[in-house]
């Protein structure tokens, strides 16, 4: 299959999951296509691509919900297929601020979906979440489980982008889509030139443990040990950011070899669950260094543990994870140190 100039749009490219895949893609002979409106990164990024790419990619600065801007970016551009990472993720804020994550992460999808039938682009992967599982009757998570009432306004939006997607392929608009549920992203490219930049106080683990480790955070507190887990501290399926981003790049591989509609949704995790202090410990040996940490109350809303059957991606991507809990936390280290 020939991807070389094939435009991939890539909304929320300058993002953290976005940029890894703007490299994976161009590594593949995709020519990505960056929608952002720096809502949630830095133009910075754009630099790192530049250095680990060797030249700029091309991007629009724009809303995805922008109307006007969209179509010019479609009327500009002959687009092969779209990656929707444009959203709005912090769980805690979608609580406090719902409207502002229904109206960004469903108008947004909405009004793609629109212009990708009026110009005819069929393919999509979408950015969905193990979120929309909730805490799975059964482990691990396969996409036969049944999606539970959402905890945030924030899963909420994921579980409505996926009807909204599911709604559209069975009206008969010509779409082949995945919808890719990551589980827990974590680390950085091995150069060290991009990762994630959480903007204020980081809300997930592994950015708050390199900021402690970094000295910027004072301790981490482990939010519980008391779940029925074999330390006590919750189950997570952390995954390479690397090893998530090639996974999209399959995605479009599978998908533009289909020849007609068509709709899944795929588990992209690493099969394995590890725990809290699992990944502390683990940070503390590959790092060779010692982490300031409390143990402190349970967390609101999370679920005890969540990790991936992962089978599926394997037989339908040809997919599955490289990389180890080592590694992502080798070169999230890594990211952090050139970083401050
Ligand atoms: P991120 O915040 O780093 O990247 C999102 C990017 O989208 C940012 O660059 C932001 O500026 C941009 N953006 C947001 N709204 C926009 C809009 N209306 N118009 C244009 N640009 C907009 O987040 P991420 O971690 O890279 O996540 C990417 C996607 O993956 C999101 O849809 C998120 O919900 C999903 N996801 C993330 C995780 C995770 O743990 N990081 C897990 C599961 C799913
Ligand atoms: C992981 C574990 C915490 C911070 C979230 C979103 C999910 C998805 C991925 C977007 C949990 C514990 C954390 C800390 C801790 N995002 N923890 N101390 O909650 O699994 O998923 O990010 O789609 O939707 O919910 O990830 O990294 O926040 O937490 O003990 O300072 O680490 O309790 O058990 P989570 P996380």
């Amino acid at each position: 299959m020939n991807t070389t100039n094939m435009n991939i749009l890539v909304t929320g490219g300058a993002g953290y999951i976005g940029s890894h895949v703007v490299v994976e893609l161009t590594n593949a002979g995709y020519t990505p296509i960056i929608v952002d409106n720096f809502c949630n990164s830095e133009k910075s990024t754009l630099e790192g691509l530049k250095e680990i790419l060797g030249h700029e990619t091309k991007i629009y600065e724009g809303d995805c919900r922008d109307e006007k801007f969209m179509t010019s970016v479609f009327k500009a551009e002959n687009i092969d297929g779209v990656i929707h990472f444009a959203a709005l993720k912090a769980v805690g804020e979608s609580v406090e601020k719902p409207l502002e994550y229904y109206d960004n992460n469903v108008g947004s999808l909405i009004l793609l979906l629109k212009l990708m039938k009026a110009y005819g682009t069929i393919n999509l992967v979408f950015s969905s979440s193990c979120t929309v599982y909730g805490q799975p009757d059964q482990l691990p998570v396969t996409e036969l489980s049944p999606k539970k009432k959402a905890e945030s306004p924030y899963g909420n939006t994921k579980q409505i982008c996926e009807d909204i997607i599911e709604d559209t392929f069975k009206s008969g608009v010509d779409i082949k889509a995945f919808a890719l549920r990551y589980f827990n992203p974590i680390g950085a490219h091995p150069s060290g030139l991009i990762g994630e930049l959480p903007l204020g106080v980081p809300n997930n683990l592994v950015p708050f443990i390199t900021q402690t480790a970094a000295g910027i955070r004072e301790m981490i507190t482990v939010y519980g040990n008391d779940y029925d887990t074999k330390d006590g501290t919750c189950i997570r399926d952390y995954i390479h950011v690397q090893d998530l981003a090639k996974a999209h790049v399959r995605s479009l591989e599978v998908l533009n070899d289909m020849n007609k509609s068509h709709l899944d949704f795929i588990n992209i995790g690493s099969g394995k669950g590890n725990s809290v202090l699992e990944v502390i410990q683990t940070f503390e040996k590959v790092n060779s260094l010692k982490l300031n940490y409390q143990i402190g109350t349970r967390r609101e809303g999370d679920v005890e543990k969540v990790y991936a059957n992962a089978s599926k991606s394997k037989n339908i991507l040809s997919w599955e994870v490289e990389k180890t809990l080592e590694d992502s936390l080798k070169d999230a280290w890594n990211w952090q140190q050139k970083l401050s």
